[in-house]
């Protein structure tokens, strides 16, 4: 062809186009990823890109000076106002003059790739369901006498190639002013589900919006809800935060708070607004920690236990109480925010709610398996996600389990004397001496500095508040390690352990960690309740995951992954030496991190892994634990520290 050629990068997409195509079409005709908003109207400028001019034979096109045209007016008018990065154009208004390399930055590409700071796995692709559109719409006529709602899909149409929307009475009671105050141009927010052919008008803006928006991945737990606030362009994380589940006061963990649903009328419709009362709080606080405003936050992404689901939903978990726990739906639903009371975030914000695995095992372990893909391993995968129920998942690409396993609240800081949330104050490390039995420690929030071996220890000694989860599995590892434990997980008196920080309490012993009562501070110890918490909480953790083992017919596993909600991360070591996973060679045990809050994320931001994970849950064997004889067997035996009977080679290399 005698037309220019012209080449993407990144991509390598290349094609010949006739003098004067823009850019923002070729890029279009060749499936480049160039982003838009304004539809070519020279306003948005998101369809940045730098063409590589002066340089020659680059990927084998001799690039002339003049490749591109000239700064038309409207690409003038915006260098003018705003102004571009030295070097950009504007994809829509640049033409093509002669061969040209253009490069899309990153900023310009829809599907760009958010980079995980985990280490374990997947990057994610963001194609999100919720994107922004600028449209002209077509003033009215008397005589074609359409409504303003039709114009604007017509438009859509015209404009977009969009083809049906639909838009709740909340957007109607406003589209008539917002058309106006925007002389006949809008930006609407469109939500298209991956189950549905429709568009949705979820928010609609006079003009071009200079608003971003946003998205909320929440894992609401039994103790802890956490959530993530996500630019929807982007995928970038603006906010992380956390609050305590409220529902903590109707009971401690997940069959006491079906009890109280059973025992006390509109029990359950308490706990339903004590939820969702906090996850308005929380989604205030979020927004004012990324400086949004919390109507720009228009998608809401849920993983939780099926009992947090259900009483999330409004939804009486008594069925959940007792066999065959049976969920009332365990698909993947969608619906409006204010469904759910959830008032604070726009009220058409567009919540979807994971997929449940079974009546035991919810949209949380659906959330760790889009997170963690075990069926996508070679090797056989143990993925435990601790918490006040432990989801654990086992599998390859063979065949995967799952069960979950009611571990109590322990791991998350609950039910331990100085335990508290992973938080400013708290103690996340802790390392003990074998010979002095002295204790060190890092504090969430305080200055540090690291020792040769890359552990960091805390500088600042005052603020300090408590433990929270990672602390207290660490310390109790540690203090088995150093001698202060014995196997059956009983404390040593200071004769024994020939340290003062073996203190009596009661008829037992606690180990002081950290004690400022002369100044008015706290003391922080473990004492032997604590102990005897982990202890349980760890049983029931490895006794899961050996459930699963047996059920897959195996004495070890290839790798262990280790998540949690809580603290920075759970050391493996400590992890193995306390007994809560089997036997693994450590180099083959790896953190993730908050790995259900990671699916949630993935679900936000790539409306396809929706459905993805709908077709995995479906794909995924569930072992259920309650009623499984050898479930109490192998809880038994887990309760020494590490294991009364099981042997673990690998902790002593
Ligand atoms: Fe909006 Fe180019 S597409 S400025």
């Amino acid at each position: 062809s005698s037309d220019p050629l012209v080449i993407f990068t990144p991509s390598g997409k290349r094609g010949h186009f006739p003098v004067g195509t823009p850019i923002l079409t070729a890029a279009r005709q060749l499936g480049v990823d160039l982003d838009s908003v304004c539809g070519g109207r020279g306003i948005c400028s998101k369809c940045q890109i730098t063409p590589s001019y002066g340089e020659f034979s680059k990927h084998g096109v001799t690039v002339a000076q003049d490749a591109l045209s000239e700064w038309n007016s409207v690409e003038q008018r915006y260098q003018d106002k705003r102004g571009l990065i030295d070097g950009r154009r504007l994809g829509c208004q640049a033409a093509v003059q002669g061969d040209v390399v253009i490069d899309v930055p990153p900023e310009s590409q829809v599907h760009r790739q958010v980079v995980r700071k985990a280490a374990s796995s997947r990057n994610i692709v963001m194609d999100p369901a919720t994107h922004l559109y600028f449209v002209e719409v077509q003033e009215p006529d008397m005589h074609e006498p359409t409504g303003d709602l039709e114009r604007l899909e017509r438009a859509l149409q015209d404009q977009w190639g969009i083809e049906h929307i639909t838009a709740d009475l909340t957007v109607l009671t406003r589209l008539q002013p917002v058309l106006r105050k925007g002389q006949w141009q809008v930006t609407v927010a469109l939500h298209k589900s991956h189950k549905d052919t429709c568009h949705k008008v979820v928010e609609i803006w006079p003009g071009l919006t200079e608003d971003r928006i946003y998205g909320l991945a929440i894992d609401l737990g039994s103790t802890t809800i956490a959530a993530h606030l996500c630019d929807l362009r982007n995928g970038e994380v603006k906010a992380s935060s956390g609050v305590m589940n409220p529902q903590i006061r109707f009971g401690e963990d997940l069959m006491s708070r079906v009890s109280y649903a059973m025992m006390n009328p509109g029990g359950d419709k308490e706990m339903t607004t004590a939820v969702r009362t906090a996850i308005n709080g929380l989604t205030e606080a979020i927004s004012t920690e990324a400086g949004i405003r919390p109507f720009q936050i228009l998608e809401t992404v849920f993983v939780c236990n099926p009992v947090m689901h259900h009483l999330l939903l409004g939804i009486d978990p008594v069925e959940l109480g007792q066999a065959p726990f049976a969920l009332t739906t365990s698909e993947s639903l969608a619906m409006n925010a204010r469904d759910l009371d959830l008032n604070v975030m726009n009220e058409n914000a567009q919540v979807y709610i994971l997929p449940c695995i079974a009546g035991h095992v919810g949209a949380d372990a659906a959330a760790v398996a889009l997170a963690e893909e075990p069926g996508k391993s070679e090797d056989l995968v143990l993925v435990v996600d601790v918490g006040t129920n432990a989801e654990i998942l086992l599998g390859n690409k063979e065949r995967v389990l799952a069960c979950s396993s009611p571990t109590g609240p322990a791991f998350e800081g609950a039910q331990i004397s100085s335990g508290q949330r992973a938080a400013p104050g708290a103690i996340e490390r802790i390392e003990i001496d074998p010979v002095t039995k002295e204790p060190r420690f890092r504090v969430i929030g305080s200055d540090t500095w690291s020792d040769e071996d890359g552990f960091e220890h805390v500088i600042a000694t005052t603020g300090i508040s408590g433990i929270c989860g990672s602390g207290i599995i660490e310390a109790v590892a540690e203090m088995r390690m150093a001698g202060l434990l014995d196997p059956s997980g009983l404390i040593g008196s200071a004769e024994k352990t020939g340290t003062e920080r073996c203190i009596p309490e009661g008829r037992t012993h606690a180990y002081v960690i950290h004690d400022a009562r002369a100044d008015g501070g706290p003391l922080i110890s473990v004492t032997q309740g604590d102990i005897r918490a982990i202890q349980l909480a760890k049983s029931a953790l490895y006794a899961g995951a050996r459930l699963l083992m047996d059920e897959m017919n195996v004495e070890t596993v290839d790798r262990v992954v280790l998540a949690g909600a809580f603290g920075a991360h759970i050391s493996n070591k400590h992890a193995m030496v306390l007994g809560m996973i089997p036997d693994a060679p450590l180099d083959k045990v790896t953190s993730a991190g908050n790995a259900a809050g990671t699916g949630a994320r993935i679900a936000l931001c790539n409306v396809g892994s929706r459905r993805e994970i709908e077709t995995t849950v479906g794909e995924i064997t569930k072992v259920e634990t309650a009623i499984e004889p050898r479930f109490q067997e192998h809880f038994i035996n887990a309760s020494a520290i590490p294991h009364a009977t099981d042997p673990f080679p690998e902790l002593s290399k």
